[in-house]
């Protein structure tokens, strides 16, 4: 048995010894010939990540603080947002604070956004600078279909940009970014990547980068114009958070020797045990069939109790989540996502069972 409980929770997730003990390593400062060799270091093991030949950076911030660095980077003012749960609604707050005017395309919490129903908004209404897709949406365990929606979006309006909120999708779920035709994508370290939460990592296009050029009062830590000139020579734009970048720099070495196609593999093969469970323990899926995350899976509580399952999950050391928002007790969910190893999964599935 662990020495704590283990995190099955949809984020954070279970972050190893190996990258703990990295991070309580002696500190070094971010402008030492070392830590400036590991920035440059860890840029093209970001790219391959993201499958992107274009620019990758990361910032100190929390997700929800890259969707308003995004905004005000690449949107002057018209945005589209495809929204299908809470963290697709906020991005669309976020732009709607930011001062932009903001459409959406919404569907009920559990639905995904279909690429048909993109192609009839799109087609009927004036284009969009950019479009946003959340692509893993974490609250109801959809996963939308963010290739085809991009190749909407790219054959309707080609000059639109997409954008992606990829936080508990990337290193997890299948994702191309160039080939995709994506512009910007952002990601937690506390999710896939099995990490403690501080570092938000970004893809950006050529052309996303150019427009970026052209957005006047783009902010001053998250201007990616600036950014990516300081990135290019190793300096990050203020002071990072050091230990975490040496442990993200060595677990982006570690996904490398598993193999990125291993992982989306060993991911979906976590789903399928999750949804054997549920078959056979008569839990029906709150995500609409065919479009469930193969990182996070989320149940209709039926008539057993939220907080008896998660009661019983920690007796049998695991974390497991509840409900997000306004479905908490209607609802649990499971995060199969990070580094756990299948066998690890079915410890919880056969301690809930
Ligand atoms: C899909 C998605 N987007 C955005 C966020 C917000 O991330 P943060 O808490 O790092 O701002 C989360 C967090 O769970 C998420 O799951």
């Amino acid at each position: 048995m662990s020495d704590h409980p283990i995190l099955f929770l949809p984020g954070p997730t279970e972050c190893d010894a190996e990258l703990r003990a990295i991070m309580a390593m002696p500190l070094v400062g971010h402008r030492s010939k070392g830590f400036i060799e590991e920035v440059k270091a860890i840029i093209p093991k970001l790219r391959a990540l993201m499958r992107t030949e274009q620019v990758a950076m990361f910032e100190n911030i929390p997700a929800t603080g890259m969707m308003s660095g995004a905004i005000r980077n690449l949107v002057h003012d018209r945005v589209l947002h495809l929204t299908c749960g809470a963290f697709s609604e906020r991005w669309h707050k976020v732009s709607q604070a930011c001062g932009r005017t903001a459409d959406a395309v919404a569907v009920e919490w559990g639905e995904a956004i279909e690429p048909e129903q993109l192609r009839a908004h799109l087609t009927s209404h004036d284009p969009y600078e950019a479009v946003v897709i959340t692509y893993s949406e974490t609250s109801t365990g959809v996963l939308n279909p963010l290739r085809e929606l991009a190749a909407v979006v790219r054959e309707v309006t080609p000059d639109a940009l997409v954008l992606v909120d990829a936080v508990s999708a990337l290193g997890g779920a299948e994702l191309h970014f160039d080939e995709w035709g994506l512009d910007f994508l952002l990601s937690g370290t506390q999710k896939c990547l099995a990490l403690p939460p501080g570092l938000c990592v970004i893809g950006l296009s050529e052309r996303a980068l150019a427009k970026a050029a052209t957005v006047k009062h783009r902010g001053f830590l998250l201007d990616f114009v600036k950014s990516k000139k300081g990135y290019d020579a190793g300096k990050t734009p203020a002071t990072p958070n050091i230990p975490l970048v040496y442990a993200l720099s060595r677990q982006l070495d570690r996904i490398a020797a598993e193999g990125l196609e291993t992982r989306w593999q060993r991911h979906l093969d976590m789903q399928s045990m999750t949804r054997a469970w549920a078959n056979e323990h008569g839990f029906a899926y709150f995500s609409a069939e065919g479009r469930q995350s193969p990182t996070v899976s989320t149940f209709r509580a039926s008539n057993r109790s939220v907080p008896g399952l998660i009661a019983k999950a920690l007796a049998a050391g695991f974390v497991l989540g509840n409900g997000y928002g306004k479905l908490k007790n209607e609802t649990f969910r499971i995060g199969h996502m990070g580094d756990h190893p299948r066998e690890r999964l079915a410890e919880l599935l056969a301690a809930l069972s």
